[in-house]
């Protein structure tokens, strides 16, 4: 019976030991798993771009019409506008003729500038800042004055205040494939109406061409117009922006990017286009460049550093970062890329508080819990990121749709950080509301819809200071 008893006994304390054994492997699985994978993974095939006959690559009729006509932010706070196209057949002129239903027509005329790259030459690329704009008014505008003449419009943002309602967009890594096409029809018919863009970085994938043929900078030019012309996309420069080919002679750095695009960096004290701040409405929004140096000393360093301070939260509550290269991300594409510059700058995201940090690069959606990294210092083991309210919220949105298709090979167990990722083309949409209040959603191109698929209340940081993790998500 002893014997019995005995091994009864071990019995009931090996099924207790088995059980609590079991437990922890599940209770593990719990907590490693930081949030949600999606399961909604769109057909893994590489989307092809759209043949050069494409309609949305169409040359405007005329002779020397404007096209790849795209705008962005002229200064500091959103009174100016800098108008940018290209003339194909003759320099033309530089000069923009501009007015409001409240105002009579101004005239302000540009630069006009051209580059070489290898084999190619470009058009006549025009850039025009005009300035002391009202706010909240609506500018038209004309261009290619003495040849064929073009208008569009725009609305100049509010003046700049604590809790001035404002929808930004968000896209990255755009390129000109039949996905691209679909990410922008979704933004533009999204009913969230996003005013201005927040561009993630990498737009034509031109370099991913024999020769880094630049014919594709103006295919993409033309095919982003439809939105660009008529609403700021505020520029951030990616990897497939570098176009530094020895091979082909070309060693200057960003040359097509930068004779391209002009953004207002001088307003802000940058010393370079690729990276500065502008306020617009609530927003304060510092671009940084993820392929300039970054390192104590360097220009952008020395920049960051006196930048940060000078952010006014009771002006605008709502800091936001945009760069290419995420530092937060659990996928395999790009997998600590950006371990650099977060050691270098991460510090001070949490001393200033961040509200936001966009992303693009990964080409697919991930959003992160706030979290912060900051104790780790290489020797002392403490390398797993914490919850952190002082912390930004992280997201990915580098799925604009290009050629080179989806990062669809996830890291495993998804990260405690991550609390929501999925392998799919889309947009996003940043909707302030107030100072203490905005509504984060990403909207995937689900075949012919776009699908609200994931989406969050952030509280602002300066305001409203609360966890805000478990927020809705849809
Ligand atoms: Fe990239």
């Amino acid at each position: 019976m002893g014997v019995v008893r005995l091994a009864s006994s071990t019995s009931a304390s090996s099924m207790v030991a088995i059980v609590a054994v079991l437990g922890l492997v599940l209770n593990l699985a719990v907590v490693c798993n930081g949030g949600i994978t999606s399961t909604f993974v769109r057909t893994i095939k590489y989307s092809a771009d759209m043949p050069l006959d494409s309609d949305v690559f169409q040359v405007p009729p005329g002779h020397n019409a404007p096209q790849q006509v795209h705008i962005t932010q002229g200064d500091h706070q959103g009174n100016a506008v800098i108008v940018s196209w290209i003339t194909a057949d003759e320099p033309g002129y530089s000069g923009v003729i501009y007015w409001s239903a409240d105002s009579k027509n101004q005239t302000a005329v540009g630069v006009v500038t051209t580059y070489t790259f290898y084999n190619y030459t470009s058009g006549y690329i025009h850039h025009c800042t005009i300035g002391n704009l009202s706010f909240n008014t609506t500018y038209y505008y004309v261009i290619g004055i003495g040849n064929t003449e073009r208008q569009f419009w725009f609305t100049t943002p509010p003046e700049v205040g604590p809790d001035v309602p404002y929808t930004f967009g968000l896209i990255g890594d755009l390129g000109q494939t039949f996905d691209s096409n679909r990410t922008l029809t979704h933004y533009e018919l999204n009913p969230l109406k996003g005013q201005t863009v927040l561009y993630l970085g990498d737009l034509s994938y031109a370099n991913d061409y024999p020769y880094h043929d630049n014919v594709r900078w103006d295919t993409w030019g033309r095919f982003t117009e439809r939105s660009a012309a008529y609403q700021p996309w505020i520029w951030s420069a990616g990897n497939h922006e570098i176009d530094f080919a020895p091979e082909l002679g070309e060693t200057i750095p960003f040359k097509p990017y930068t004779h391209r695009y002009y953004v207002p960096y001088n307003a802000s004290g940058s010393t370079a286009p690729f990276w500065y701040s502008i306020k617009r409405a609530s927003a304060y929004i510092i671009v940084l460049a993820s392929y300039s140096a970054y390192g104590p000393s360097t220009p952008q360093y020395q920049w960051l550093e006196t930048e940060l301070p000078k952010v006014n939260r009771s002006e605008t509550p709502w800091l936001i970062v945009i760069m290419h290269c995420p530092w937060y991300n659990s996928y395999y594409s790009h997998y600590m890329e950006g371990e650099g510059m977060r050691v270098t700058f991460e510090p001070w995201f949490v001393k200033y508080k961040v509200d936001i940090v966009f992303n693009g690069h990964v080409h697919a959606y991930e959003r992160s819990e706030r979290v912060s990294n900051v104790a780790y210092n290489v020797v002392n083991a403490n390398c797993t990121p914490v919850k952190d309210q002082s912390a930004p919220v992280y997201v990915t949105v580098g799925d604009g749709g290009n050629l080179e298709g989806l990062s669809t090979v996830m890291t495993e167990p998804q990260p405690d950080y991550s609390l929501f990722r999925e392998a799919s083309f889309g947009h996003g949409i940043f909707d302030i509301k107030n100072r203490t209040h905005a509504y984060f959603s990403w909207h995937r191109n689900q075949d012919g819809y776009a699908v609200e698929a994931d989406s969050a209340w952030l509280f602002n940081r300066h305001y409203y200071p609360v966890d805000d993790s478990k927020s809705i998500r849809a």
